[in-house]
C-alpha cells in the first residue's frame, strides 16, 4: 500500500505495518488455524469450523488486514462484517473465547514482534472475542 504523506504530516505506522504488511497477516492468519488444527485443548472450537480451514483462513486474513489498519479487504468484497451477528449460530462462552484467544496467542510467538506489540495486540483481540460472547454463563 502506498502512503501519500503530505508536508508537515508524520506518517504513523500501523500494526499492519509492523506485522509485516500482508505478506506478516496471512503469516499470521495461518499460525493461527495451525494452532487450532493442531492442538488438543482447542477442540470445541476447531469442531466448530468446517473439516477444511482454508475459507475460514481467508476470510480471518481479509478481515484482520483491515483492523490492524491495512486495506479494508473483508469489506471491499463481503460488505460489513457484523461479526457479532456472524458469530451467533456458533455458542462461544468462555471457554470458546479463551481457546481462540489460545490459538492467537500461539500464533503471535511465532511472529517475529515485540512484547509491547504483543501484548497490545492481545488486549485487542481480547476485548474482540470477549464481544463475541453469546451464551449466558
Ligand atoms: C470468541 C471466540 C470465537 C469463536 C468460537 C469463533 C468461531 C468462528 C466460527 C466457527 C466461524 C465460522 C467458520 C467457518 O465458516 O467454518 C467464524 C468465522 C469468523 N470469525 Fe470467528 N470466532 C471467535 C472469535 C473471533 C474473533 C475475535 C474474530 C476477529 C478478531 C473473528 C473473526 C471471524 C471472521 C472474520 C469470520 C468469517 C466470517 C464470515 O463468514 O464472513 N472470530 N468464527
Amino acid at each position: 500500500m502506498i502512503d501519500v504523506v503530505k508536508p508537515g504530516q508524520v506518517y504513523k505506522s500501523t500494526q499492519y505495518d509492523k506485522l509485516g504488511g500482508e505478506a506478516g497477516v496471512r503469516q499470521l492468519t495461518k499460525h493461527f488455524y495451525q494452532a487450532m488444527n493442531s492442538i488438543a485443548e482447542v477442540k470445541t472450537i476447531r469442531e466448530m469450523h468446517a473439516p477444511n480451514l482454508s475459507e475460514a483462513e481467508d476470510k480471518l486474513f481479509m478481515f484482520l488486514s483491515g483492523w490492524l489498519g491495512g486495506p479494508s479487504l473483508y469489506i471491499e468484497k463481503f460488505g460489513h462484517p457484523r461479526l457479532r451477528a456472524r458469530h451467533l449460530p456458533f455458542i462461544v462462552g468462555t471457554k470458546e473465547r479463551d481457546q481462540w484467544l489460545h490459538c492467537m496467542d500461539v500464533a503471535l510467538s511465532n511472529m517475529d514482534i515485540e512484547k509491547p506489540m504483543r501484548d497490545e495486540l492481545m488486549q485487542a483481540f481480547f476485548n474482540t472475542a470477549d464481544f463475541m460472547r453469546n451464551k449466558t454463563e
